[in-house]
């Protein structure tokens, strides 16, 4: 693991704090709200999730920049209907800059995918990461939402670019080890960031009430060991639409805008709305992008 170097951070300021974090490096800019989307477990449906929320936010009239941070399997693209002619890697190798590599959807979204089969990828080097982190600036800036499909588990990187993130969108389904790994993945993020607000989402729920059931179990384990409240965002049913979806590379919100999925991911959507820092007339004027959040996380 190349990011060793990575210490334990101070206690961060809620999230109005953060609005006002002071020494910004530039004049305060409409910068995005950045939700991270994560799971403990692989498959429990992040790039679905992830995908069909920034496409179903376009819809809605907003500026959405998605970033594939699952770097070296990326996957986000071809759910999004783009080929990939650019990629991270290009970014990393110094060629282009992020803002060059994003590609439009033709759902929406802006993305830069992620490499494909580059395990290099996998493990950043500190130089390639604070390249990385003084790049978003100039893609974020405008933006109104910045997405991030982030790969499973807790290794160093991945820590990395959801720490600094505003906030966090975990993805369980109710298998009995997608739960613990939540729970483990919330454990780590909780441990550097106890002001972090950690949403979750339960993904191919089977029967009315499954998706209120798990993340009560989940919530109960946090409160106990953690001391730390959860955000219940809702839950998406197990539903055919989902896998024909990503084989037609065509988010279910527009190939399928009245299955059970859509309906759901539509309402768990009109939550995050809710929850958007500032509510609805905010200019979004803020001191401190993604990026520059991203780098003082490196320095630790
Ligand atoms: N609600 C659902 N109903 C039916 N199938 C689903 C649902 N959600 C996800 N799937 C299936 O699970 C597969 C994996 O989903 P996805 O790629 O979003 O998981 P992931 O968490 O991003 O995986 P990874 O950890 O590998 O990045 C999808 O291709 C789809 O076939
Ligand atoms: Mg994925």
């Amino acid at each position: 693991m190349k990011l060793g170097f990575l210490g334990p951070r101070g206690k961060r300021p809620g999230l109005l704090g953060r609005f006002a974090l002071s020494g910004p490096k530039t004049a305060p800019a409409k910068l995005p709200w950045t939700l991270a989307v994560a799971s403990g477990k692989g498959g429990t449906g992040k790039t679905v999730l992830a995908s069909n929320l920034a496409t179903q936010l376009c819809m809605d009239g907003f500026k959405v920049a998605f970033f594939d941070a699952d770097l070296g399997v990326a996957n986000a693209h071809l759910l999004l209907g783009v080929q990939a002619q650019r990629s991270i890697a290009q970014v990393l190798g110094g060629k282009i800059s992020l803002k060059e590599a994003a590609l439009p959807s033709p759902f929406g979204p802006w993305i830069v995918p992620g490499g494909s089969g580059i395990s290099d990828l996998a493990s950043l080097s500190a130089h390639e990461f604070l390249r990385l982190a003084r790049d978003f600036r100039a893609w974020e800036e405008g933006m109104d939402f910045l997405i991030l499909d982030c790969a499973a588990g807790i290794s160093v990187q991945t820590i990395l670019f959801l720490q600094a993130a505003d906030d966090l969108l975990v993805v369980t389904n109710p298998d009995f080890t997608a739960m613990t790994d939540a729970y483990a993945l919330i454990k780590v993020l909780h441990m550097r960031d106890p002001g972090m607000r950690v949403h979750v989402v339960v993904n191919r729920i089977r029967y009315r009430g499954q998706e209120r059931e798990v993340f009560e179990r989940i919530q109960a384990v946090c409160s106990r060991f953690l001391g730390k409240e959860l955000n219940f965002l809702g839950g998406l049913p197990d539903d055919d639409e989902v896998p024909r979806s990503v084989g037609a590379r065509v988010p279910f919100v527009v190939g399928a805008p009245r299955s059970g999925a859509a309906c759901a991911l539509r309402g768990i959507k009109d939550k995050i709305l809710d929850l958007r820092p500032g509510g609805e007339g905010e200019p979004g004027l803020r001191p401190e992008g993604y990026g520059d959040r991203l780098a003082r996380a490196l320095r630790g």
